[in-house]
């Protein structure tokens, strides 16, 4: 394998903000509370955290080996490892997975910047629960203000892309990450001490399994999934920024570990909250921007915790968008030989069309539709139904069998430096579970 002198990010701490940013995202803040409060509360964290460790953490590690071993991108790092050309599809198709995420993503991080500006202009205050309802509709409806939004959060995550591994993404997540931690504390401690508050945490930790299903188990592994960003060769790339030396099982543990923690905090600041009103706390993705602008007035200081939690959504989400950025900034700049500075702008364009499509596939296109979904929901389920797990199974394959044991163990142990307890567990997920796993959650979704 040819040696290349590959940026690297500049200390294993921000290795881990970057990667725990790439992580936490719309995903623990806005899906997984209502996830929880849907499919029974303690039960399905318990069925969440199996998946996220024993398939997601595997997984994660095998992403960051592979992008590692071959020191390059999504597609090189799979030409570099095989010396043929044979299995960098799988790359292709994660960058084209990725494009597709980050298109109807953007839309809602646009619309965290819109609530942080109506919060801080206090548009919350006198407004009756329907009446948020509808003006949530009459925003993400309307053509304009949503794509204003969403350009203005797409030129700033091109900045920080722009500015590179260590000087725009390691120093961005550095500083970010334990302001967001701080936030998320904050505000959790805050919502249980709410009168009444408690009851929404007996809520969260008294278990219903019986609401446990099929179905429920497969939801919270595409979950895990999606809250791990892993199939689509975003924890590859930045494994491709590791240095030689970091313990990559570690690592990956900790992402998961960080991850699931917050996810765990971000519901126990909800459900208190929600329960402290007597809301229903089985409501949907509306959860976020029709029930808690509704908490936020009719508790004390909520104009100050409203500006604080939409600024904690935008936070998570930029750190999230970063990543799928450079999955696709390093791909086409390094494979077709262009530029960084020049891909990173050329795709934040591409993206911001793609956006504006979705964001206008709920107002004035809803009438296109493709297989029966606009836009907007058509990446959402293709990219989560069809081509992360695709991607998850031909990454397990790929390090499990297709690599040989005596390169992926020499990577795993940093070259037999490591001594690794788990490493015949690690091997047994790899191979057996995670795929077959993730084979039963994508036949299920094709049936359903
Ligand atoms: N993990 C992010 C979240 O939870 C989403 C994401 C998916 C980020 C894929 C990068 C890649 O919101």
């Amino acid at each position: 394998m040819e040696k290349t002198n590959r940026v690297s990010f500049g200390s294993k701490l921000g290795f881990l903000a970057a990667a725990v940013g790439s992580a936490v995202g719309l995903g623990n803040i806005w899906r997984f509370p209502y996830e929880l409060g849907q499919n029974g509360g303690f039960a399905f964290l318990i069925v969440y955290l199996f998946c996220a460790f024993l398939i997601g953490w595997p997984l994660m590690l095998s992403e960051f080996a592979v992008g590692r071993m071959g020191q390059s991108n999504v597609a090189g790092t799979f030409i570099k490892i095989t010396g043929t050309r044979r299995w960098s599809w799988i790359g292709v198709m994660g960058a084209v997975c990725v494009l597709l995420v980050i298109g109807f993503y953007a839309v809602v991080c646009g619309w965290s910047l819109e609530y942080i500006y109506q919060a801080i202009s206090n548009q919350f205050s006198g407004q009756t629960p329907q009446g948020l309802s509808e003006s949530f509709t009459i925003f993400t409806t309307g053509t304009w203000r949503p794509i204003l939004w969403l350009v203005i959060f797409l030129i700033i995550n091109c900045a920080i892309v722009v500015g590179g591994v260590q000087e725009g993404i390691e120093k961005t997540s550095k500083v970010l990450m334990p302001f967001l931690f701080t936030i998320i504390v904050v505000l959790c401690i805050r919502s249980i001490t709410l009168p009444g508050g408690l009851e929404g945490l007996k809520f969260l930790f008294t278990p219903d399994f019986s609401k446990i299903t099929p179905s429920v188990i497969l939801s919270a592994m595409g979950q895990a999934f999606f809250s791990l960003s892993l199939g689509m060769g975003c924890m590859l790339t930045y494994g491709s920024y590791m240095r030689k030396e970091n313990n990559l099982g570690k690592t990956a543990f900790q992402v998961v570990g960080m991850d699931s923690l917050i996810s765990v905090l971000c519901a126990m600041t909800i459900f208190p909250a929600v329960f402290a009103l007597g809301i229903d706390p089985s409501k949907g993705p509306e959860l976020v921007f029709i029930t808690l602008p509704n908490v936020f007035n009719h508790i004390p200081g909520g104009y100050f915790w409203g500006i604080l939690f939409f600024i904690l959504l935008a936070i998570a989400a930029l750190t999230s968008t970063i990543s799928m950025l450079e999955v696709i900034t390093a791909y086409v700049s390094e494979q077709w030989n262009i530029n960084r500075k020049a891909t990173a702008i050329g795709t934040t364009l591409v993206i911001m069309l793609l956006a504006i499509g979705c964001s206008l596939s709920l107002g004035v296109w809803s009438d296109f539709t493709i297989l029966g979904f606009n836009l907007f929901d058509f990446f959402d389920n293709f990219t989560a139904k069809i081509l992360m797990p695709i991607g998850g199974v031909a990454i397990s394959i790929f390090f499990g069998w297709v690599v040989d044991r005596k390169s992926r163990e020499a990577e795993l142990t940093n070259g037999g430096v490591l001594q690794l307890k788990y490493l015949k567990l690690y091997t047994f997920l790899l191979k057996y579970i995670v795929p077959l796993a993730i084979l039963a959650v994508f036949i299920d979704q094709l049936l359903r």
